[in-house]
């Protein structure tokens, strides 16, 4: 038995030199030392070595054990700093290696008009504000005198959150969390996205809008139809014609439209204006005094007007695009052309 002890180690002992791998020593641990290793195997055959043998017997057995357990934790602490040492030199960095050149992007057609608009804007005094995309029904439409049964609350057009919330459909709702908070005289201009159930070649269910609102004493359709003909000829160019509309909307009264000369056939009409030889740009109004009631303005006292723009729409117009989508592809070739 003392024999097969001294055999077993030798053995060990040379499997464990011809060990390469991290595996393999491990294996060799559990085929010598493992609960039903070699080793003891022979632990438990104890009763068949002579009394007087015993004693030595059960010695050599421990220090076999002890021998094996620390050559197989050298040789795995061995493999282990071996493994950082390749790893290190097959992953070192060149440090002196030339870098790789940065793409640059480019700023989005739509953020530049919105800069654009907004710069021109601040010039007559309207300062930036922004409002939550995720809007109540309260400021959405019916502080805006949109009634309930307003088609534009339509759940084909709005994307409800719940019942009482939804994405916001314009930025007018910003109009009267502004005066909610402020009193006249009020200027202030707000850019943001909104959103609607609609998806073609001139429409995404999400784009973005400009809100403007003035309210001070005095103001006239006169103010209204002055500063937005300066600020269009600004955007579009000093000789573009634009025409105010009548229109309807429930927030301001009296509404109106405006357009601008088609900028593709300069009003001869073509596929763009619908043959009319005229663009809608946006849309304005004197706020209706039902709104004003709802932010607790003196209606007697104050009046001013309020319009609305599509950025995207603007964009197309300026740049000559065709197709709304393509400002929501991310292609660099695309944008590089702004
Ligand atoms: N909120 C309107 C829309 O999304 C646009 C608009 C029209 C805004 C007239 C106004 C306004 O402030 O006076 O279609």
């Amino acid at each position: 038995m003392i024999e097969d002890l001294q055999e077993l180690e030798d053995k060990a002992i040379a499997e464990l030199q011809e060990a390469q791998t991290e595996d393999q020593i491990l294996s060799i641990r559990t085929k010598y030392l493992g609960r039903k290793g070699l080793l003891t195997g022979l632990l438990r055959n104890i009763s068949q070595v002579p009394d007087a043998q015993k004693p030595l017997f059960g010695k050599r057995c421990n220090e076999v054990k002890e021998l094996l357990s620390a050559r197989i934790e050298e040789k795995l602490l061995y493999q282990f700093q071996q493994k950082k040492e390749d790893a290190l030199i097959k992953e070192k960095i060149d440090v002196t290696l030339p870098g790789r050149a940065v793409k640059y992007g480019r700023i989005h057609p739509v953020v530049q008009v919105n800069m654009e608009i907004c710069s021109i804007l601040a010039s007559y005094g309207f300062s930036v504000v922004e409002g939550p995309e995720v809007e109540l029904d309260y400021y959405n439409f019916e502080a805006l005198n949109i009634p309930k049964d307003h088609p534009a609350r339509d759940m084909q057009d709005t994307f409800y959150i719940e019942e009482g919330i939804v994405l916001r459909t314009h930025t007018s709702p910003v109009q009267v969390r502004v005066m909610e908070k402020i009193k006249p005289p009020v200027r202030i201009l707000s850019p943001g996205k909104v959103y609607r159930r609609d998806s073609d070649i001139s429409h995404t269910p999400m784009f973005h809008q400009i809100e403007g609102l003035l309210v001070e004493e005095r103001v006239t359709f006169g103010d209204l139809k002055g500063i937005l003909t300066a600020f269009l000829k600004k955007v579009f160019g000093d000789d573009t014609k634009l025409r105010f509309r009548p229109s309807f909307f429930p927030f301001t009264e009296p509404s109106a439209e405006v357009d601008i000369i088609c900028v593709m056939c300069k009003g001869k009409g073509c596929r763009v204006c619908s043959h009319s030889g005229w663009l809608e740009i946006l849309g304005a109004g004197m706020v209706d005094p039902e709104v004003f009631k709802f932010v607790d303005y003196d209606y007697e006292k104050y009046n001013g007007f309020a319009f609305g723009l599509g950025l995207e729409r603007i964009a197309m117009l300026k740049y000559g695009i065709s197709d709304i989508r393509l400002f929501f592809e991310n292609d660099n070739r695309f944008l590089k052309q702004f």
